[in-house]
């Protein structure tokens, strides 16, 4: 018997608003962190949690089930059985081993291909039309390994890449300049850590592209000093793991921006690695690299024409061709 009685004449209710489910593959700390930012921010009807270790994966899914009276009304549930996760808008894997202090990201990657050997077949399986957004590291190469895996579109296979390393690369430049990081737009490409690419240029506040602003004020341009941004960028990663062990919230409200921008066809455009073969030179082979990408409903809609300078696109071809030859190396 149900609580509610219905009213006179009542007709069921029309399906007109769109149901949305996404699932998190991996409920460490990255996945978490996205699981609590997806649900303060009213992204999704349906959040599925999955993972190898069932008493974490059952004490998470109690612990957020328990915050529902503190916000907007989603149905969690979790399982170690992926046909939890049939019918997904999105799945977004965070699954696999993650750096020690002082350790690659690309050193990760033989353990982290054989675990999704396990987790993207049936992920496609049970959700042949969802969009993949990969996070497990390393980024790059692991969105190439989904995208074989899967059997997908290229454009429904996108990794979190340098959306990331671009919000670090904000933020430092609003704190040197203090203004608020929301009004610098500037945009990192590439690999995501490592060898990201600065695209110098694209840099402006408010607006104002700084180094013509720079240039016109005839203020000395400050290389040294951006480029020292820069590095404090590549070196983010490496420092908050010494400090805490993980990262987490940055990567959460990170991926949060992407769900929204592909969920509700936003249209906007992020840094997020996507297959780069044919842009900037890049023909050695299929590579997956952060490029500015827009994103809608159907995952990647396009890539932006942005101009590289001679310097910035071979540096991009370099990360391409060293993340091609490990490619080679592996078995899948
Ligand atoms: P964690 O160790 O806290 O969590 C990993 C989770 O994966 C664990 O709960 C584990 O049980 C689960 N897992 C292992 N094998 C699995 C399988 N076969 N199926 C399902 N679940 C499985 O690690 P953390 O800190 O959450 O990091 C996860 C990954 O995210 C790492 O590879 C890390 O490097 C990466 N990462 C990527 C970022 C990015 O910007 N792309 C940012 C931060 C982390
Ligand atoms: C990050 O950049 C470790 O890739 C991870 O936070």
């Amino acid at each position: 018997q149900s609580f509610f009685r219905p009213i006179l004449n009542a007709a069921p209710p029309s399906p007109t608003k769109r149901h949305n489910k996404i699932s998190v593959i991996g409920v460490g700390n990255v996945g978490m962190a996205i699981a609590q930012t997806i649900l303060t921010q009213d992204l999704t009807d349906e959040l599925l949690l999955v993972d190898v270790n069932p008493d974490k994966l059952r004490g998470e899914m109690l612990d957020l089930q328990h915050a529902a009276a503190f916000l907007p009304r989603t149905k969690i549930h979790a399982s170690d059985d992926y046909a939890i996760t049939v019918g997904s808008d999105l799945c977004i894997v965070t699954a696999g081993a993650r750096q020690i202090a002082g350790e690659s990201r690309l050193n990760l990657l033989q353990r982290n291909v054989n675990l999704f050997k396990k987790i993207i077949p049936p992920l496609a399986h049970y959700s042949p039309d969802t969009v993949m957004l990969i996070v497990s590291n390393p980024v790059d190469v692991l969105t190439y390994v989904a995208w074989k895996l899967s059997g997908f579109p290229s454009n429904r296979v996108i990794g979190s890449g340098t959306n990331l390393d671009s919000s670090r690369f904000r933020f430092l430049i609003a704190d040197h300049l203090d203004v608020n990081a929301q009004d610098v737009q500037a945009c990192i490409v590439g690999e995501h850590g490592d060898s990201s690419v600065a695209l110098w240029s694209s840099i402006s506040i408010g607006g104002v592209p700084v180094l013509s602003f720079l240039k016109n004020q005839q203020i000395a341009y400050e290389k040294e000093t951006l480029e020292k941004i820069h590095k404090e960028v590549v070196d983010s990663a490496y420092e908050v793991i010494r400090l805490k062990g993980y990262t987490s919230w940055a990567i959460g409200y990170s991926v949060a921006s992407l769900v929204r921008s592909i969920l509700r066809d936003q249209r906007k455009i992020h840094p997020v690695s996507v297959l780069a073969k044919g842009f900037h030179g890049i023909d050695e082979g299929e590579v997956f690299l952060s490029l500015p990408a827009q994103l809608g409903r159907g995952g990647v809609l396009g890539i932006t024409n942005v101009h590289l300078t001679q310097e910035e696109a071979q540096r991009l071809r370099d990360s391409a061709s060293t993340i091609h030859n490990l490619q080679a190396q592996l078995d899948l």
